[in-house]
């Protein structure tokens, strides 16, 4: 076989660097260390450490210079060590002579995003989060609308033995895309043409909540392993790296939201308390306790200052997004909400009582209430234009207006829909046996597409 292709495959030959084909794992002694004892040494070594800075061993490296850490681990483009290379800033490195070859710089700028190995036996460091704060804004953010960028599509995919339900949905604000959860993965979805255009493993487990940064660059996903354990895990949408985890999670997250300037994920799941998790360090801002049942719907309200959780006995409560405060609880639902979603000053939620629920959070006051879907509602979102979609016992997946007039009903699908999002007119929906279903509205409802989410092994009896 061709070398290069087998760099791509990662099988772990020792390529030679050529671009496009670096090896899969690069370390400090193997890779970098001969660059920098052929371009460097001579004058960063103890003996010679210009800037304070000793290129010749693992650790001084690490060390940095006189200035502070040269290597920012998994953060290259930060880096100073790359910037000086690839001559991005002063001073550039080596500052006379030849500069390094477009190959070398690319393996130095690998070995610091794949966080810096010392060598072949080490392991990698964990990342610290890097997750940018955000303008809380409803407008549509400038700039073109966030989708992926070449991202693997043909990586796990996990065939598992069975479908299983389809629990985790969502779409992107201002993108047509949309994540649909399966087996220790998220697949990101085109919504017109249903084509896979990402992988992004979940090794944590399940997803069982998905949910867009406001801005679309950003996804968040929640859920983790039954009695076991729980985590979410946060995303950059177009490059597809993992930001953050947060989350240290006993039992499966349930439910989870990521607040508009994306400081802090609130979740919850079976342990009953609603947890406030900075997404910076990881840490645990706020852990309340108030619920008396699973806590199954998690939403930050549109401007970040409200968060609302509810639990599987149809309790809802409104908190200070900030202090944790109690702000308001909305009674109502005879049974478990399973689902909440805000527009500005607005609160929907769904309940398997069969109703949808939209709430005044200023006063508690029901504004609106209907029965959605006979023997149970599943799930609710909003658009970022006001319409809601819906879906339930009933099979079917419903468009809304505020009025609570239905706009469409989809044809029903094989078993209880579990959830829906629209995206532009496109209503992406999923049932109880993993099948997900793509209907336009313009085609009054029928479907016309499927997305296979996890493709199933060879049939075991
Ligand atoms: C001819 C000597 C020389 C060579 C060769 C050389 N450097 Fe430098 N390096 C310097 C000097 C002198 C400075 C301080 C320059 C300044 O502060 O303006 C410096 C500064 C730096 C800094 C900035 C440190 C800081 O925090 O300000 C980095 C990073 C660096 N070198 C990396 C490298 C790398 C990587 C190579 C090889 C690709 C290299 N240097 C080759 C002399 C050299």
């Amino acid at each position: 076989m061709h070398r290069t292709l087998l760099g791509f495959l990662g099988l772990g030959l020792a390529a030679g660097p050529v671009l496009g084909a670096l090896p899969e794992k690069v370390t400090f002694e193997d890779h970098v260390l001969p660059v920098f004892q052929n371009a460097c040494n001579n004058c960063h070594n103890p003996d010679k450490k210009k800037a304070g800075l000793d290129l010749t061993t693992y650790g001084a490296t690490m060390q940095g210079s006189d200035g502070g850490k040269v290597v920012k681990v998994g953060d290259a483009a930060s880096s100073m060590l790359l910037k000086c290379i690839n001559g991005t800033e002063e001073p550039v490195m080596p500052p006379k002579g030849d500069r390094l070859t477009a190959e070398q710089i690319a393996l130095v700028e690998r070995w610091i995003a794949t966080r810096a190995l010392e060598s072949m036996t080490s392991k990698a460091a964990a990342l610290p989060n890097s997750v940018g704060v955000a303008t809380v804004t409803l407008k549509r953010p400038d700039g073109p609308a966030p989708m992926p960028v070449n991202l693997k599509v043909n990586e796990p995919v996990l065939p598992t033995p069975r479908a299983n339900a389809l629990v985790a949905l969502a779409a992107s604000p201002w993108s047509p895309l949309t994540a649909v959860g399966g087996q220790k993965q998220v697949q990101l979805y085109h919504s017109d043409t249903l084509e896979l255009l990402g992988v992004l493993p979940f090794p944590e487990g399940m997803p069982t909540i998905l949910r867009f940064s406001r801005n679309g660059q950003l996804l968040m996903a929640g859920g983790g392993i039954g009695a076991k354990s729980g985590r979410v895990a946060i995303w950059n949408v177009p490059t597809g790296e993992r930001v953050a985890t947060v989350g240290t999670e006993v039992d499966q997250v349930l439910s989870a939201d990521l607040s508009p300037d994306q400081s802090t994920v609130a979740l919850g799941g079976p342990n009953r308390l609603l947890k406030l998790y900075n997404t910076k360090d990881g840490s645990l801002k706020k852990s309340i306790k108030k619920h008396t049942d699973w806590v199954t719907a998690v939403a930050y309200s549109a401007d970040g200052g409200y968060v609302a959780s509810a639990d599987r006995a149809g309790g809802i409560t409104v908190w200070e997004a900030t202090s944790g405060e109690e702000a308001i609880t909305l009674t109502g639902h005879k049974s478990a909400v399973t689902a909440l979603a805000f527009l500005p000053g607005l609160l929907a939620s769904a309940s398997l009582d069969g109703s949808i629920v939209l709430w005044d959070i200023s006063d508690g006051k029901e504004l609106k209430k209907w029965a959605a879907h006979a023997g149970g509602a599943e799930f609710v979102d909003f658009t970022p234009d006001g319409r809601i979609v819906s879906c339930g016992r009933d099979r079917t997946a419903k468009v809304w207006n505020q009025e609570g007039k239905a706009l469409l009903t989809t044809a029903p699908m094989g078993e209880i829909t579990l959830r829906a999002v629209l995206v532009g007119d496109t209503v992406v929906a999923g049932d109880w046996t993993g099948k997900v279903q793509a209907y336009g509205i313009a085609d009054g409802g029928k479907p016309f597409g499927e997305i296979a989410v996890t493709p199933m092994l060879a049939s075991k009896p």
